[in-house]
């Protein structure tokens, strides 16, 4: 495996090594079966269990209680900005949103198709750079959404909003689910896009507590309510049956690491070593405002569009690839997901002190 560069993708991401391998060889031949595991039908026994085990494993790296189901869809985090206003809100209610972000704004978009979403903060006024600390809530939200990590502006929430009594808290964590401990309880759901932290893009995991899969519209399509995911254990129509085996195989992946807790002290050190060295470097800085900085997604600038644009270049050149921030930002962006190796950062730190001498 050593002609793998260091790959810095916002999404779809690196993924384990070990992982990619036991994909490898299950592509032609599942577990002895004879038959790969794509070609495995979603009614079968061997699929079945590799959807047990998956969840079996979820719930056991973020505790998860029983009374939340844990639901496989397709259609991108982006399809749960619709489908969570649509099965819980309807015209003349009021659900609540933090805006931190270019998603949370999409998100506001889609409810306002279906009821009234009120901000109860944002973040806009300097570019999403910082988490808001404080929210004024409607008076009765039905339930109040955020997004735990901003990945295109590289904020993330140290911990979970407050939200009024009786509304569910509902979070968008596709781009830092699992990265750290999860306090299930406080949510009502959560959602996440795979393709970051997960396995491949094509399958959104979703964590939601029983009232909520209950208290959904039943006006709307089978496919798009979450009572038939939950009914049919997500197997309603044929599910996205490879995305959930390589989930199943990343889950496994964060156990051996030992679980969140682990995890999230690899997450701290590595992020901590870009940071110090942004924090103490004399040409690079960080962009979002330090008790908002995100574990996941570190941007920063050096301040000069056209040095921006040289330190991508020269980084591309040695094998750093996918450090281009986001177009509606511009500058760097190093996207540091639980698989990427803490080795890649303390080579980008050396290559940074390279360019920093060479362009100070
Ligand atoms: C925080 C967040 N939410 C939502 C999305 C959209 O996800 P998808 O492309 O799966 O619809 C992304 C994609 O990068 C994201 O980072």
């Amino acid at each position: 495996m050593n002609n793998r560069i260091f790959n810095f993708s916002a999404g779809p991401a690196v993924l384990p090594v070990e992982v990619l391998e036991q994909a490898q060889s299950s592509l032609l031949d599942f577990d002895g079966t004879g038959i790969g595991i794509m070609e495995h039908s979603h009614r079968g026994a061997a699929f079945c269990s590799v959807l047990d085990q998956t969840i079996a494993d979820c719930r056991a790296i973020a505790d998860i209680p029983g009374d939340y189901q844990i639901l496989f869809m397709q259609g991108g985090a982006s399809s749960q900005f619709f489908t969570v206003p649509m099965n819980f809100l309807s015209a003349g209610e009021t659900a609540d949103y933090y805006v931190t972000g270019s998603w949370s704004k999409k998100a506001v978009a889609q409810a306002n198709r279906y009821g009234t979403p009120h901000i109860a903060c944002t973040s806009e006024d300097r570019n999403f750079c910082y988490v808001p600390q404080e929210a004024e809530f409607s008076p009765q939200p039905k339930y109040v959404h955020y997004t735990s990590n901003n990945t295109i502006f590289g904020t993330q929430f140290h911990s979970e909003p407050t939200v009024p009594d009786q509304s569910h808290l509902i979070c968008d964590a596709s781009s830092d689910i699992f990265s750290r401990s999860l306090d299930i309880r406080k949510h009502g759901m959560i959602y996440a896009g795979a393709q970051k932290n997960l396995g491949p893009s094509g399958v959104t995991l979703l964590i939601v507590h029983n009232d909520l899969v209950e208290a959904g519209s039943r006006d709307i399509p089978e496919m798009l309510q979450y009572r038939t995911f939950s009914k049919n254990d997500s197997c309603y129509n044929t599910p996205p049956t490879f995305g959930i085996f390589m989930m199943g195989l990343v889950f496994k992946w964060i156990l051996k690491q030992g679980g969140l807790k682990a995890i999230e002290e690899m997450n701290e050190e590595k992020a901590g070593t870009l940071y110090s060295h942004l924090d103490n470097g004399n040409l690079f800085r960080a962009t979002a405002d330090e008790n908002s900085r995100s574990l996941m997604n570190v941007t920063f600038v050096t301040g000069d569009d056209e040095l921006d644009k040289k330190f991508i270049a020269e980084a591309k050149q040695a094998g750093f690839d996918g450090l281009k921030g986001h177009r509606s930002v511009g500058g760097m962006r190093a996207s540091i997901y639980n698989a990427f190796p803490a080795e890649g950062i303390n080579e980008l730190v050396k290559f940074m002190q390279n360019f920093e001498s060479k362009n100070s």
